[in-house]
C-alpha cells in the first residue's frame, strides 16, 4: 500500500498556538487515507476545539482520563494497541518534559507510557524556551529512549521572534513516518541522484530545456532516505519543494551539473543519473536580448560533457551506477547501447510517449536492464518504481540471492 494509507495513527496534540496546524495535518492524513485517531491534552483544546478534529477525522477525540464511558475505561491502554504509531504534534516543552519523565498525569502522556511503539515526537515553542538545558536534555532523554524528533524549523514565531522553533513543516512529518514503516536497508550508504532538467542559456531571456519535471529523481531521492540512506540531490530547475532530510544542490547548466557531481561522487556508494540533461548547449552567450530578424536565425550548438559517461570512465571500485534511458523507440536496444557505451551497472529504460510513463506524470513504467537480464516493470507510482530500483540496486550489491 502506498505512502501512508491504512496507517493507524495515534495523533496527539498539546497545547501550542501551532494546534491548528495539527488540524491541517490531520486532514491530510485523512486524504492519504491513513487512520487517525485524535488525543488532545487539555491546553490543547484551550487553543483549537476537539470538536474541529472529530470533525475532521469522522472519530471521537479523546481527552478525559477519567472518562465513565464503558468503551473508554481502558482507553490509557487500548487505544495505542490497534496503532502503528504515535505522532505528537505540535509537542510543547511541557509534554516533552513530562514524557522525558515518564509521567502519566493526562490521557497522552499515559496512552505514550503504556505504548510499545514507534513515536515521533515534533516540538513547537518559543526559542528560548527550546534551547534551555531542560528542554534539551529531555529531548536527547526521549532520542535515548528510541523517540524520533522532527526537526523544528526556523521563523517567525507567535510570540513576534525570529528563532527556532516553528512547528516542522507536513512534508517532514510525513517523511518521519514513512520511514518508520519503510526498512533500514540503505543504512550507511550514500547515495547521489540527479534530477529534473538543465538550462541552456542563449540570451538573458530565452534558454534550451527539455520537459523533465525531476519527479523520478525526487521519488528516488525520498525513498532512500526513507530507507536509511545519506542522500545528495543534485537538481535542476524544477518546480518541486527541497525533500527533508536531503542535501540538495541546485544547478542549472549541465556543467553546473557536471560539477556538483563529481565534487560528491567519490563518497558515494550509488550513483543515479536520473536527471534529463540537454546534450548541447549555445556555443555562444548573447549578453543582451537576442531581437528577431525577417530572415530568421541560426544557432550553433556545442556538446556538453556527458556526466554519466565520465562516472563509467573511472568507476570507484564497488561503487554501483545507474543510469537512465528515455525513448521514444528501440527502447531495448538504446538502452542496452547506453549501458556498454557508458559502462553503468544498470539502466533503467522509460518511454516518453507514454500517456502514463512520459514527463510530469506521476506514474512510470520502466524496464530494469543489467548484464544479464532486462525485466519490465508493472506501471506503478514514480515512489513505487523508485523502491522497485532500490530493491535492485541492493540485489546487485549483495550478488545473486542463495538458493
Ligand atoms: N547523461 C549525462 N550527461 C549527458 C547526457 C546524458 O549524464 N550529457 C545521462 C543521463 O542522466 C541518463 C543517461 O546519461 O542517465 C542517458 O541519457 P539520455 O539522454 O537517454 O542519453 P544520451 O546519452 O543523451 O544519448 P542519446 O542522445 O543518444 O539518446
Amino acid at each position: 500500500m502506498p505512502g501512508l494509507s491504512g496507517k493507524r495513527i495515534l495523533f496527539g496534540v498539546t497545547g501550542s498556538i501551532a494546534a491548528y496546524k495539527a488540524a491541517d495535518w490531520l486532514r491530510s492524513l485523512v486524504k492519504e487515507e491513513a487512520m487517525a485517531t485524535v488525543v488532545m491534552t487539555e491546553a490543547a483544546a484551550r487553543f483549537v476545539s476537539p470538536l474541529t478534529f472529530s470533525a475532521l477525522s469522522g472519530q471521537a477525540v479523546y481527552h478525559d482520563m477519567f472518562d465513565q464511558a464503558p468503551d473508554l475505561v481502558m482507553a490509557h491502554i487500548n487505544l495505542s494497541r490497534g496503532a502503528d504509531a504515535i505522532l505528537v504534534a505540535p509537542a510543547t516543552a511541557q509534554t516533552i518534559a513530562r514524557l522525558a519523565h515518564g509521567m502519566a498525569d493526562n490521557l497522552l502522556s499515559t496512552v505514550i507510557l503504556a505504548a510499545r511503539i514507534p513515536v515521533v515526537i515534533c516540538p513547537a515553542m518559543n526559542s528560548q524556551m527550546l534551547s534551555h538545558p531542560a528542554t534539551q536534555d529531555n529531548i536527547r532523554r526521549l532520542a535515548s529512549f528510541g523517540y524520533h524528533f522532527v526537526q523544528p524549523g526556523r521563523g517567525e514565531l507567535a510570540c513576534g521572534e525570529i528563532g527556532d522553533g516553528r512547528l516542522a513543516d507536513w512534508d517532514a512529518a510525513r517523511e518521519k513516518l514513512l520511514s518508520l514503516f519503510a526498512p533500514d536497508d540503505l543504512k550507511g550508504q550514500t547515495v547521489l541522484i540527479t534530477a529534473g532538467p538543465t538550462r541552456e542559456a542563449l540570451d538573458p531571456a530565452r534558454f534550451l530545456s527539455n520537459r523533465s519535471s525531476g519527479k523520478m529523481g525526487f521519488a528516488l531521492a525520498r525513498t532512500a532516505r526513507r530507507r536509511g540512506a545519506t542522500v545528495i540531490l543534485v537538481a535542476g530547475p524544477v518546480q518541486l519543494p527541497d525533500p527533508p532530510e536531503i542535501e540538495v544542490v541546485h544547478v542549472t547548466t549541465a556543467e553546473e551539473m557536471r560539477r556538483a557531481v563529481m565534487d560528491r561522487a567519490a563518497t558515494a556508494h550509488v550513483v543515479v543519473k536520473s536527471a534529463a540533461v540537454a546534450d548541447f548547449r549555445p556555443s555562444t552567450y548573447a549578453d543582451h536580448k537576442i531581437k528577431k530578424t525577417p530572415q530568421g536565425i541560426q544557432i550553433d550548438l556545442i556538446k556538453n560533457p556527458d556526466i554519466l559517461a565520465e562516472l563509467g570512465a573511472h568507476r570507484l571500485s564497488g561503487q554501483i551506477l545507474v543510469g537512465f534511458a528515455a525513448e521514444s523507440r528501440d527502447h531495448a536496444g538504446e538502452g542496452q547501447r547506453k549501458l556498454i557505451e557508458k559502462n553503468v551497472d544498470l539502466m533503467v529504460v522509460n518511454d516518453i510517449l507514454g500517456k502514463a510513463t512520459g514527463f510530469d506524470v506521476e506514474t512510470n513504467q520502466v524496464t530494469l536492464m543489467d548484464r544479464e537480464a532486462a525485466v519490465t516493470l508493472p506501471l506503478l507510482s514514480k515512489e513505487e518504481t523508485a523502491d522497485r530500483i532500490w530493491d535492485k540496486v541492493l540485489q546487485m550489491q549483495n550478488g545473486p540471492p542463495r538458493p
